[in-house]
């Protein structure tokens, strides 16, 4: 039986370092404690809340019930060819994945380098960045179904993976624990520079462009932009980039040409909510112990000691202002747990 602990203080867990209370507590290492674990929580009629690397979520206040520390680790992997297939458990933390498959010539990951957070959770909002995302790589996962306590795989058409989205953002929510993932990487780099900030950071490069140089380049654009949630806690993108009809992207870009913006597959236009934030004239914003950061508009910062609540009235207040100004509702992209 794992140690379950009551009254514990998730400000550790969460990278937005916000100060909240689990009911009862249990880090589990393997599928045995898990699932006693989750014996625990059926005896007591306790909601279980899976925790991951704490880098998308938001705490809003203390946390009824058991919160599940997920520490499994494990790795395995299978070679086809040039294709590898590696099954991470959900413990694992993503970027150490990301530079161990970079060693080891698996290719693919290189280009969501340095994200926080654990392979779990990777698959719940679909990391993406710099061009790539998890569904372009995803195989299938494997989750425990906490009503029928039953193992079940996931395909990648299962999963419903959208843009930051995914089955278990939807009707899957609060139903699955996510135990491990397996990836499809290659043992053939095929370099993908088209995000044009990592072209740029590239194209001052000499030499050969490899997987490697991808990767460093990546970590270095991401910590000149990105705050450490180490030494300024936040919890990475606030917002999803709004995705609105060609109509209203053209009367917009009437009065803002030189508003960025992405054409979707469907003519839907994606318009990065950093660059709205910021002609908001919310960049850099201080309200008392929580703020915009001041190099991308996009991250809220808890650098003061802040509450949940304190940082979602900030997330209101931009989300208004935005909506005043460009008539674009925001859309806040971790999961907000204790109201
Ligand atoms: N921009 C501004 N002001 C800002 C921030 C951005 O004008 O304060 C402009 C930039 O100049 C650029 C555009 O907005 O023209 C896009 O900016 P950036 O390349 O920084 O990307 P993003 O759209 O703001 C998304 C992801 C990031 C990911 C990057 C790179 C979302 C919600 N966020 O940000 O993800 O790293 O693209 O692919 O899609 C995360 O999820 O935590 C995260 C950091």
């Amino acid at each position: 039986m794992p140690t379950i602990l009551e009254k514990v203080s998730l400000q550790p867990y969460n990278s937005l370092a916000l100060p909240a209370v689990a009911e009862y507590f249990c880090a589990v290492h393997n599928l045995a404690e898990l699932f006693a674990a989750l014996e625990f929580a059926r005896s007591k009629d306790l909601a279980v809340i899976p925790l991951g690397g704490g880098s998308n979520i938001v705490l809003a206040g203390d946390i009824a019930g058991l919160v599940l520390s997920v520490e499994l680790k494990t790795l395995s992997h299978r070679v086809f060819g040039k294709l590898v297939e590696v099954t991470f458990a959900a413990g694992e933390n993503w970027h150490d994945q990301v530079l161990h498959c970079l060693q080891q010539g698996w290719y693919g990951l290189e280009n969501l380098s340095l994200i926080p957070g654990n392979m779990g959770a990777a698959a719940i909002q679909n990391i993406g960045a710099y061009g790539v995302e998890l569904a372009d790589l995803f195989v299938s996962l494997r989750a425990i179904d906490k009503q029928s306590g039953e193992i079940i795989t996931f395909d990648k058409a299962a999963c419903e993976f959208g843009y930051r989205d995914s089955l278990f953002k939807n009707a899957g929510r609060d139903r699955y624990i996510i135990i491990d993932i397996t990836l499809a990487l290659s043992t053939e780099p095929e370099i993908n520079v088209q995000y044009p900030a990592l072209q740029a950071a590239i194209d001052e490069q000499a030499g050969k462009i490899t997987p490697q140089l991808v990767s460093a380049m990546v970590c270095q654009i991401r910590s000149a932009k990105l705050p450490d949630p180490k030494i300024i806690p936040n919890a990475g993108s606030f917002f999803k980039n709004p995705i609105i009809p060609q109509a209203q992207a053209a009367a917009l870009f009437q009065q803002y040409p030189n508003m960025p913006s992405y054409v979707q597959i469907n003519g839907d236009i994606k318009l990065p909510a950093g660059w709205l934030i910021e002609h908001c004239g919310l960049k850099g914003a201080v309200r008392g112990p929580v703020g915009v950061h001041q190099q991308q508009a996009l991250v809220l910062v808890n650098s003061g000691g802040g509450s949940g609540a304190q940082l979602l009235a900030l997330a209101e207040e931009v989300r208004a202002t935005v909506l005043e100004r460009f008539a674009v509702l925001l859309e806040i992209e971790p999961r907000v747990y204790g109201y």
